[in-house]
């Protein structure tokens, strides 16, 4: 058999094809095949001659395995560490602190082999004192200064890392892949030969990539389905950044991970169930509700903030970047069902203390509390936290881990827990414990009764405040969520327990 040494390289889709065409029969664009002896490479090992099927049990389990970054908030986002074999691609803004999050993980990075830091953006000297500061100086890490591809790849090739960190992927250049760096030809084309060598070489590979003001990776979308797991490196309020997988093949999107930047690198934020909260004294600005929610693996309590005014020109909007604007809209609609209370003439801003994005639907009862107190003006009661999803016929649904929330919110000085009855007939409670235990009092109109509970002695569980008892009142709708809040911590006066207000009786 004639052995082939050069294929044609389509550099916008990446098909192959033996001999030069005008026009790609994949993806149909003109002018893009190029004469690619990576690809042969390339070719030659995934294409060629020697292609072979495995028996499964002959596949060493070995060749998947992770290997930890050492940064625990970077290894749970990921899935716990990196895979081998894997491409991931660390987007964000610039300045957000990407290559500072790298530089660390490159020396955090316990597994033996070398890791190589290539930059097309900054110089060795460069690098260096960002390594001084963060404390990254390590053996086993190389640097390696260069925008092209086949120089990179031949480092590669001699170096044989077991993590490679391209920073950033919008400044590899080959001239195969048309003219001018940064291009979408040029990213996909790079990304993926950059991947390819990563997957034949079991090693891992991470890029980085400027994001726009939108949240875009600026170029290509495509790079984004070539790699692995995309993580987008955020910037919270001033030194906290947040970091999450919007993609992730080996693990899950769910997970959250913090970081403050400091004097010297990035640090983690091992317990934040607080960081987010706003430390007030005394009573609360109506408009504000404390969720606690469920982020990934951990639980956080954060303080949701409600606005609405009256909209101008008949059209209303909803102004919410940290939380899904059509799940505001959808609550908004909910509220404005069971209470009457009119939403659908008000402009909604919303606003997550602390500014992290939050998924999670266990916080819907808490938008819909700040959204009450928001537009009715009534602040809701000071240590009251909360959480529960809602059912567009206004039912609190419950939420994975009640009493762990509970418990949490309790650790953080809050007295009062509203939410969902954990499990049928209690039996999370019980089995948490949590009910059972102390006396339980009537709930006011319509609400179910009080459970006093008496702390968990789960010694991994933070320890509550000294002679506090939680006061959790179990809310089975939103009428009821709302009644129990706004009559709490005051006598229940017919004002608060009856849901009607000035706009109300105007319509
Ligand atoms: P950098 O990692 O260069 O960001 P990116 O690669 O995403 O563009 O970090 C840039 C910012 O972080 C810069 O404004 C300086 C700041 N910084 C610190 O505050 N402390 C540090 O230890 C380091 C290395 C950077
Ligand atoms: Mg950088």
């Amino acid at each position: 058999m004639k052995k082939q040494t050069v294929v044609y390289r389509c550099s916008n889709c990446g098909h192959t094809e033996p001999k030069w065409l005008g026009r790609c029969p994949e993806c149909g664009q003109w002018n893009t095949f190029v004469e690619n002896n990576v690809a042969t490479r390339v070719a030659q090992a995934s294409a060629g001659a020697d292609a072979y099927s495995l028996p499964i049990v002959a596949i060493d389990p070995a060749s998947g395995t992770r290997l930890p970054s050492g940064i625990s908030e970077l290894d749970r986002v990921l899935g716990g560490g990196f895979m081998r074999g894997s491409a991931i691609l660390l987007g964000g803004e610039p300045g957000i602190g990407k290559s500072t999050l790298l530089l660390q993980a490159c020396a955090a990075l316990r597994s033996k082999g070398r890791v190589l830091y290539v930059s097309g953006e900054e110089s060795p000297a460069q690098i260096r004192l960002r390594a001084d500061r963060v404390g990254a100086i390590k053996d086993n890490l190389e640097v390696f200064c260069s925008t092209d591809l086949d120089k990179i790849m031949s480092v590669m090739d001699s170096t044989r890392p077991i993590l490679t960190v391209i920073d950033s992927i919008q400044t590899v250049y080959t001239p195969e892949a048309g003219a001018v760096p940064g291009t979408a030809n040029q990213i996909k084309y790079n990304t993926q030969n950059l991947t390819e060598w990563a997957k034949t070489h079991d090693s891992v590979i991470v890029f980085v990539a400027h994001v726009t003001k939108d949240g875009l990776i600026a170029g290509p979308k495509a790079a984004e389905h070539i790699v692995d797991a995309v993580l987008a490196f955020e910037q919270a309020e001033g030194d906290l950044r947040s970091l999450r997988a919007t993609k992730n093949r080996f693990g899950s999107t769910d997970e959250l991970g913090l970081f403050r930047m400091d004097e010297d690198g990035l640090h983690e934020i091992v317990d934040p169930s607080g960081v987010l909260l706003v430390k007030r004294d005394g009573e609360i600005p109506s408009g504000i509700a404390v969720a606690i929610v469920y982020e990934g693996s951990r639980i956080l309590l954060v303080e949701i903030q409600a606005l609405t005014v009256p909209a101008k020109a008949g059209i209303t909007r909803v102004y919410s970047d940290r939380i899904d604007a059509s799940r505001v809209a959808r609550i908004a609609a909910v509220m404005e069902k069971q209470t009457g209370l009119r939403f659908s003439d008000q402009d909604i801003y919303i606003n997550v203390a602390g500014g992290v994005r939050i998924s999670e639907t266990g916080i819907d009862l808490a938008l819909a509390a700040a959204l009450y107190s928001a537009r009715t003006g009534q602040a809701l009661p000071s240590g009251a936290a909360m959480a529960g999803e809602l059912s567009l016929a206004g039912e609190v649904r419950s939420v994975r881990q009640m009493a762990k929330r509970a418990r949490t919110a309790q650790a953080l000085g809050f007295s009062q827990v509203f939410g969902p009855r954990e499990g049928p007939a209690g039996e999370g409670l019980a089995r948490e414990g949590l009910a059972g235990e102390g006396p339980t009092r009537e709930g006011l109109a319509g609400e179910k009764p009080i459970r006093k509970a008496v702390p968990s002695k789960d010694p991994s569980q933070k320890d509550p405040k000294e002679g506090q008892v939680m006061d959790w009142r179990a809310v089975d709708s939103l009428k009821a969520a709302i009644r129990a809040l706004m009559g709490a911590g005051k006598d229940a006066t017919p004002s608060t327990l009856g849901i009607r207000t000035q706009s109300r009786e105007v319509t």
